[in-house]
């Protein structure tokens, strides 16, 4: 159905593709993995008309092409669900996922009523039931990532990319997504599927391409490829390597103080959330789990100075914090990775060096001075231990790979030295070897006595990384799992259980 040979791609010192041959066939899911900075997404670029390539050919259905744009691509039958959500925040849902064939009536006016109503439809098929007339930003992530998902599938593709479909998905979300995946193949459809879970991997796709610092490094059926191979392959070590290592790099649990050092109490925000209460001791990591707004991110921002609350309270080490300021909590010690790193991250135009520097610059300043040396230091230090993959220090955080630019906003929070870490989803788009990278350094940042909130919808992780888990829904906490009861099973049902009052109206 696809097939590119011998294709070469450069950007101004690196070579991001070089000689790379593909073959996508109908009715199969191919899985494209690599590390962050492998090329998975220049590949999906320069197939889909964003980029152009250097050297090399794209064959569509027995023709050479080359698209001008993506919007050339899709009208030919390839549609492509990008890492950044490419859709336009302030237009409403329905326009969003109409952009570019909006129904048009005799006049060749938009016909509102009927966008709405098909963009209604196509969202209820995906268990998405949200007002379509709403701009999209006020959707969650996750949320916004369905509506990619509908927009893409809903023309006749043949060819249908996914960049990362999942990284903001909830387990539930992820089950609709495999349901569309097996519709299209059954279809007759070509899948072409980048993610770094990789049950995911061996759950849907059929045959896999590793990509490794721009090359094809292996291609083959995905069934009988061992998961231990195929990380190896991924990371270019031996498997023994991989083996000895292990696949998540936490060490267990941490020896707590008996005193918390953040307290919230009976935190509220009208309609999200409801008198919540949690603390967290100095070297505990404390898990937050639940479904998609079920308030966790909320819990996490509000104690951070970043929701306004009606009513609660936030103390570090017993001292109050001033409520609805994210300087006050910054200074008190709390420090937090949002999970919108799009919207409250990363600042593109910037250098890595910048970027890292950010929040900490004021305690690496004495008298208005910067101290250079000291953030040369910390950078370099981070860059390492995060496996950031950069041409230099001052290279632009926009030219780096989606999962590097995560790592970099990691690595600023990092930076500041707080005594309480918020951190929402802290892995999502990392690599395994990275990840294993970032959940060793928050069980030494716990080790060395630091209070982390973890949030995360990989199970796996929020499980064996936690010392206990606090569950919300529906804005309340409805259970603490601790000790030996922090287990997958007792997550999962306390998740179904029903709250006793949820966020009043
Ligand atoms: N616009 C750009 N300008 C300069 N360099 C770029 C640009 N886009 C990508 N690169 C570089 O090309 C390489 C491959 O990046 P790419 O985004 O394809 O990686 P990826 O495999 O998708 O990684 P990830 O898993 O992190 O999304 C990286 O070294 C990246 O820094
Ligand atoms: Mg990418």
């Amino acid at each position: 159905m696809l097939a590119v040979t011998g294709l070469g791609k450069s950007f101004p010192g690196v070579r991001a593709l070089s000689d790379v041959d593909l073959t996508m066939r109908a009715g199969t899911v191919h899985a494209l993995v690599g590390e962050n900075g492998a090329g998975k997404s220049t590949l999906i670029k320069v197939l889909t008309g964003v980029y152009r390539p250097d050297a090399g050919e794209v064959v569509y259905d027995g023709a050479p092409v080359r698209f001008a744009t993506p919007l050339a691509a899709q009208r030919a039958g390839i549609s492509t669900i990008y890492q950044e959500v490419n859709l336009v925040p302030l237009m409403s849902v329905a326009r969003n996922l109409c952009l570019g064939r909006e129904p048009r009536g005799r006049l060749g006016l938009i016909d509102f009523r009927r966008m709405h109503r098909e963009a209604e439809e196509a969202l209820g098929r995906l268990g998405l039931r949200v007002d379509v007339r709403r701009p999209l930003r006020e959707l969650g992530v996750g949320a916004q990532q369905m509506v990619a998902l509908a927009r893409a599938v809903a023309v006749d593709a043949r060819v249908v990319v996914m960049d990362e479909p999942t990284s903001s998905l909830e387990p539930r979300e992820v089950a609709t997504l495999f349901g569309v995946i097996r519709m299209l193949r059954g279809q007759g459809v070509a899948v072409v599927y980048v993610s770094h879970r990789m049950d995911e991997l061996y759950e849907i796709c059929d045959e896999v391409t590793v990509l490794r610092d721009g090359r094809v490094v292996h291609t083959g059926p995905l069934a009988g490829l061992d998961r231990l191979r195929l990380v190896s392959l991924m990371l270019g070590r031996e498997i023994g390597e991989v083996r000895a290592e292990g696949l998540t790099k936490f060490s267990g649990t941490h020896d707590t103080a008996a005193e918390p050092v953040l307290t919230a109490t009976d935190l509220t925000v009208r309609h999200r959330l409801c008198g919540v209460s949690l603390s967290v001791r100095p070297g505990e990591v404390v898990g937050l789990g639940g479904l998609l707004g079920s308030g966790r991110s909320e819990t996490a921002k509000a104690i951070a100075g970043a929701l306004p609350t009606d009513a609660g309270r936030v103390s570090v080490a017993g001292t109050a914090v001033r409520p609805g300021s994210t300087a006050a909590a910054i200074r008190a010690g709390i420090s937090l990775l949002p999970e919108d790193r799009k919207a409250e991250g990363v600042v593109p135009g910037l250098s890595v060096r910048e970027n890292i520097a950010l929040a900490a610059l004021p305690s690496l300043s004495r008298f208005g001075l910067v101290d250079d040396a000291r953030i040369d230091r910390i950078v370099e230090t981070f860059m390492k231990r995060l496996r950031i993959k950069a041409a230099g220090p001052h290279q632009k955080v926009g030219e780096l790979s989606g999962g590097n630019q995560q790592k970099v906003l990691l690595a600023r929070w990092l930076a500041l030295h707080p005594k309480v870490l918020l951190l929402d989803e802290p892995t999502r788009g990392i690599d395994v070897g990275a990840k294993a990278e970032v959940q060793a350094l928050i069980d030494e940042l716990a080790d060395d006595g630091l209070a982390v909130l973890l949030i995360s919808s990989d199970t796996e992780e929020l499980i064996e990384g936690s010392d206990r888990v606090v569950v919300l829904k529906e804005g309340v906490v409805v259970s603490e799992l601790t000790g030996a009861a922090v287990t997958e099973d007792a997550l999962m049902r306390a998740i179904a259980a029903v709250p006793a009052g949820g966020p009043d109206d």
